[in-house]
């Protein structure tokens, strides 16, 4: 569902000069997956995903979508996923219910269907309680909760989600997690990117770290201890990074 070839993407900067924000990335995600990106601040992870979500241009490198390619099919991309992103902006003046509406209806999510949709997700993400009041009335948690459903309303066959949980608290975070797994069980394909370890070892099919732009590993977790001989997943991070890890 997900092809990633040697993808890269450099950025020229006064200071540092040529930054490889990602650098020669390859990496596959089948339908009904969820493939986990982990890397320290700066590693990558959400250029990665802005790039295989067709909003910035890579330097070398392709990746296709469900058959279709970010570079000569963006618009076609585009349309196969659901992105979530940290600097995701709401319409202040409007309600979550109409937030779902208005991007359901740009992505031509049939009239008959819309409310029914809706719906659903107010309820899948619990959010009954405020679907019905202003973005700009609402906590960071509840925006975080209706710019997911933005993701999921159009029904896209891949979710590709930059650190959906950060900043939750718990309850609301395994809210999202449910939704997550429910999208798996749907046959989605999902790319995430997170930092919370025991989030990615619950969640994830297979799982990649990433540091300095560049893949030090993917597989699953069985796969992951076998390759660095530790058990936990934040020893195998540290351990990849090369840092050392406290007991
Ligand atoms: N527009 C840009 N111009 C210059 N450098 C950039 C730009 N976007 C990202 N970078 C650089 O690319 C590198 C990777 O950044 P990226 O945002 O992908 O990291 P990340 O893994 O998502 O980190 P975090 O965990 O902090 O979100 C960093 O060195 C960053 O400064
Ligand atoms: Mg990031």
């Amino acid at each position: 569902m997900i092809q990633v070839q040697g993808l890269s993407r450099h950025f020229e900067d006064k200071k540092r000069g040529t930054v490889k924000a990602v650098d020669n990335v390859s990496f596959s995600v089948a339908k009904g997956e969820i493939f986990g990106l982990l890397g320290p601040n700066g590693a990558g992870k959400s250029t990665t995903l802005r790039l295989i979500s067709t909003l910035l241009k890579p330097t070398s490198g392709t990746a296709t979508i469900n058959g279709f390619n970010i570079t000569s099919n963006p618009s076609d991309v585009r349309r196969q996923i659901g992105f979530l992103t940290g600097d995701m902006g709401l319409y202040a003046r409007l309600t979550p219910r109409e937030i779902l509406q208005f991007f359901g209806r740009l992505a031509e999510v049939p009239e008959q269907d819309l409310n029914r949709r809706t719906g659903e997700l107010i309820e899948r993400l619990d959010m009954r309680d405020f679907a019905d009041t202003r973005a700009d009335k609402l906590s960071s948690g509840m925006k975080q909760k209706t710019a997911i459903a933005r993701t999921l309303v159009h029904d896209p066959p891949v979710l590709i989600l930059d650190e959906p949980t950060a900043t939750l608290d718990l309850p609301t975070a395994r809210v999202i997690e449910a939704s997550i797994l429910e999208a798996r069980r749907l046959g989605k394909c999902i790319v995430y990117s997170t930092h919370i370890m025991e989030e990615a070892e619950y969640l994830c099919d297979r799982i990649a770290v990433i540091n300095h732009g560049q893949l030090k590993i993917s597989g699953t977790m069985d796969e992951l201890r076998a390759a660095t001989g530790k058990q936990r997943l934040r020893e195998i991070f540290l351990d990849l990074l090369e840092l050392p890890s406290a007991a």
